[in-house]
């Protein structure tokens, strides 16, 4: 199978970017945060402390996570629900970096991944997709741009859907979320040794999409 792993820290643009790859590449685009989402947004239901190790944990052993793909769209279901839409709330957000930090919840959620990977032509993202979960992928990118950048792209995104936000509230959310995310001691975010970086704070959405398909013909071929 042919595998590409996106990795970078949050607002970096990697699912904008990766849908727009996937697409032109006719592979399918897997985004692993929605299955840490939906691990969080369950922990937040049952009104679990989603750094709590031991209840997390235990929120695991009645639950199941699973991605389908409805016409090449990624829909994440906890149990027999979608819950594509709650996922991307603010607060399951956080929740999804507090209980990504906790080991069980990896390994939990490691083997879907993997077969995912292992049956289909893929691009998946997330933050240890090339150093843990596919360290064979044909391509490995890793997604960076400037804290600044980062939060004004995001800021923009959810002033588009309606959502009533300060701009100085994504920035400290969004440094609070790197932050968990580097320094935890499983699977931290950081390069893979053989990644191609990216850094899109000076570039548009175009000249990221064309720099990843040409990076991924080159390896297809
Ligand atoms: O990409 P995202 O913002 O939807 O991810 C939500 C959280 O999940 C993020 O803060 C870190 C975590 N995550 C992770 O630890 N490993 C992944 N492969 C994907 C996401």
């Amino acid at each position: 199978m042919f595998n590409i792993a996106i990795d970078g820290p949050a607002g970096a643009g990697k699912s904008s970017i990766a849908k727009a790859v996937s697409k032109e590449l006719g592979i399918i685009y897997v985004d692993t945060g929605a299955l840490y989402r939906a691990v969080g947004l369950n922990a937040l239901r049952k009104n679990i402390d989603t750094k709590d190790v031991t209840l997390v944990t235990e929120s695991l052993k009645d639950v199941s996570v699973d991605l389908r793909f409805v016409d090449g769209e990624q829909r994440v279901f906890l149990g027999e629900e979608d819950v594509s839409v709650d996922i991307r709330l603010p607060e399951a957000s956080m929740a999804a970096s507090n209980v990504s930090a906790i080991p069980s919840v990896r390994q939990f959620l490691f083997d879907l991944q993997r077969k995912i990977a292992n049956e289909n032509n893929c691009l998946m993202d997330g933050r240890d997709i090339g150093t843990v979960v596919l360290p064979n992928a044909q391509l490995k990118v890793f997604l960076t741009a400037s804290p600044e950048a980062r939060a004004k792209r995001r800021y923009d995104e959810l002033i588009a859907k309606g959502q009533d936000v300060e701009y100085k509230d994504v920035l400290d959310d969004l440094n609070k979320r790197d932050y968990q995310d580097t320094h935890r001691e499983i699977a931290p975010l950081k390069p893979a040794d053989d990644s191609v970086i990216v850094d899109t704070t000076e570039m548009s959405f175009n000249e990221v999409k064309e720099k990843l398909i040409s990076l991924a013909k080159e390896r297809m071929n």
